[in-house]
C-alpha cells in the first residue's frame, strides 16, 4: 500500500464541511471588504521566493521544495502566497487602479519537521492589499482578519502586534542587536550564531526555548524606530482602538519572513499562530515593479479548524433533506422520478443505488442524517399521496403527490428562516 507523503493530510468526506465553513467565511468576509479572489500557480521560478522571502529565513534555507523541470529551469513549490500574488500584480499591471484588495485560498509547501499544527502541505486563507502606505490600510486589513475570525466564532484569540520599522531605522537596531548577540555568544544556538552575522533580526524568531528566553531582554526595535515609522505605528494602534480591535503590543514579534516593513502581527491561539501578516512596502520594487506599499495576512486553515474545535466552536454539518425509499423493486423508477423533481426545486434528495432492502435503506438514511424519508410502495404507486416521515421526531404527514415538491421546499425554507 502507498501512503500519503509525511506531513500531509487527506481532507476526508466526514470533515469536509469544516473546511467548507472556513472557506465560506473567507469568501463572505472578503466580499464585505470588496476583496477579489486571485489564484496563482502552485509552482513558480525558485528565484521569486529567493528574492522576496530572504535567504536568511528558515523557509528559504531549509524548507523549500526546489526541483529542476524537464527544461532545466529551477522551480519551487510555493512556500507562501505573498510572493506569487506580487508576481501576478506586476506581470498583469494590476497597479493601474489602486487600491487593490485581493485574497486567496491555496495550498503551500514547506519541508518542516511534521508535528501538530505544522505540516509539509498546509492551506491558507490569505489577503494581500496593494497600494497605500497610510495606517488606515493596515487597520482595514486587520479589521478584515478580525471579522473573519469572529465569523468563525473565535472569542479567545490574542492579537500580537509590533512595528519592525523601515530599512533605515533597522540599520541602527541591527547594530545594537548584533552587539547583544555577541555578548551572549556562548548562550545562543548555532543557527543564531549564523543569524547574528547575516541578519540578526532573524534570531528573534528562533524556536529554541533557551534562545527565546534570552531574547526577552534583547534590545527592542520599538526603541529604534525613526519618527515616520513611530508615527505610523501610533496611528495604526489608535486606528485599532477606534475600531475596537483588542491587541497586545509585543516588541519581540518579528515574523519569519524578511520582506516585512513596519507593522507585523499574529493572531494566536495558545502559543500557536493561526494567522500572521504585516506590511511589505519594499517587495514590489524588489521584484521589478513600481514602488507599491502593501499589507497582507495568511491564516492556516488546519490550525484554524483545530483551534476552533479546542475552543468548543461547532461547525454546522449540512444535512441532506429527503431520502426516497423503495419498498419494492417496482417502486424504484418512481423513486428516481420524485428525486429528480425535488432536485429541480433545489431540494437535496437521494434514492437507493445499491439494491438495498427497505430496512437497510432506512439505516442508510438515518446514518446520513436525512431530515425526511418518503417511502414508495404498492399503495403509493397506485394512490395519489405520499407519506413524509420526519426523521428527527418520527412524525408523519400525508401529502398529495402533486404538492410534494412545493411542500418539501416550503419545509426547507422554514427551517432556514
Ligand atoms: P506565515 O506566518 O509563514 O506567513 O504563515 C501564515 C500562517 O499559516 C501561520 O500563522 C499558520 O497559521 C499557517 N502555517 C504556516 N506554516 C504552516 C505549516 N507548516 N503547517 C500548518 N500551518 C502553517 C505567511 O505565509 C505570509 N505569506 C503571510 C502574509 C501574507 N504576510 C503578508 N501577506
Amino acid at each position: 500500500m502507498i501512503n500519503a507523503p509525511k506531513g500531509t493530510n487527506d481532507m476526508l468526506p466526514a470533515d469536509s464541511y469544516k473546511w467548507r465553513a472556513v472557506e465560506d467565511a473567507a469568501h463572505a468576509v472578503a466580499k464585505l471588504y470588496n476583496a477579489k479572489q486571485i489564484r496563482t500557480p502552485v509552482f513558480e521560478s525558485a528565484d521569486l521566493y529567493l528574492r522576496s522571502i530572504g535567504d536568511s529565513t528558515d523557509i528559504v534555507n531549509k524548507e523549500m521544495y526546489i526541483f529542476e523541470d524537464k527544461g532545466g529551469r529551477r522551480m519551487a513549490l510555493r512556500p507562501e502566497g505573498t510572493a506569487g500574488a506580487m508576481r501576478a500584480f506586476i506581470e498583469h499591471n494590476l497597479g493601474e487602479s489602486l487600491p487593490l484588495k485581493t485574497y486567496y485560498i491555496e495550498s503551500l509547501y514547506r519541508y518542516e519537521q511534521p508535528q501538530a499544527g505544522r505540516y509539509r502541505e498546509h492551506f491558507q486563507f490569505g489577503a494581500e492589499f496593494f497600494g497605500s502606505s497610510r495606517p488606515e490600510f493596515d487597520v482595514e486589513l486587520i479589521c478584515m482578519a478580525r471579522d473573519f475570525l469572529n465569523k468563525l466564532g473565535f472569542k479567545d484569540l490574542t492579537l500580537k502586534i509590533n512595528s519592525i520599522g523601515c530599512p533605515e531605522c533597522r540599520k541602527q537596531y541591527n547594530a545594537a542587536l548584533r552587539e547583544f548577540l555577541k555578548q551572549h555568544h556562548n548562550e545562543i544556538c548555532g543557527d543564531c550564531k549564523r543569524r547574528s552575522e547575516v541578519n540578526p533580526l532573524r534570531a528573534l524568531d528562533c524556536k529554541i526555548p533557551s534562545c527565546k528566553e534570552l531574547y526577552k531582554s534583547a534590545p527592542k526595535i520599538s526603541d529604534y524606530l525613526c519618527d515616520e515609522c513611530r508615527t505610523h505605528n501610533e496611528s495604526v494602534l489608535s486606528g485599532l482602538d477606534a475600531n475596537n480591535v483588542k491587541y497586545v503590543f509585543d516588541g519581540n514579534l518579528v515574523r519569519g519572513l524578511d520582506y516585512y516593513t513596519r507593522t507585523v502581527f499574529e493572531f494566536e491561539y495558545g502559543s500557536l499562530a493561526v494567522m500572521g501578516g504585516g506590511r511589505y512596502d519594499g517587495m514590489c520594487e524588489q521584484l521589478g515593479g513600481k514602488p507599491t506599499p502593501c499589507v497582507g495576512f495568511g491564516s492556516g486553515i488546519e490550525r484554524l479548524i483545530a483551534a476552533a474545535e479546542k475552543s468548543g466552536i461547532e461547525f454546522e454539518m449540512p444535512r441532506p433533506t429527503v431520502f426516497v425509499a423503495a419498498q419494492c423493486d417496482a417502486a424504484r423508477t418512481e423513486c428516481r422520478v420524485l428525486v429528480g423533481e425535488l432536485r429541480k426545486k433545489s431540494v437535496s434528495a437521494e434514492c437507493d443505488l445499491m439494491g438495498k432492502s427497505l430496512k437497510a435503506q432506512f439505516k442508510y438514511a438515518d446514518k446520513q442524517k436525512f431530515k425526511y424519508v418518503i417511502t414508495i410502495g404498492e399503495s403509493e404507486l397506485t394512490g395519489d399521496t405520499y407519506i413524509v416521515k420526519n426523521m428527527d421526531d418520527g412524525s408523519t404527514e400525508t401529502v398529495l403527490k402533486n404538492d410534494i415538491s412545493d411542500k418539501i421546499s416550503g419545509l426547507v425554507l422554514r427551517s432556514i428562516l
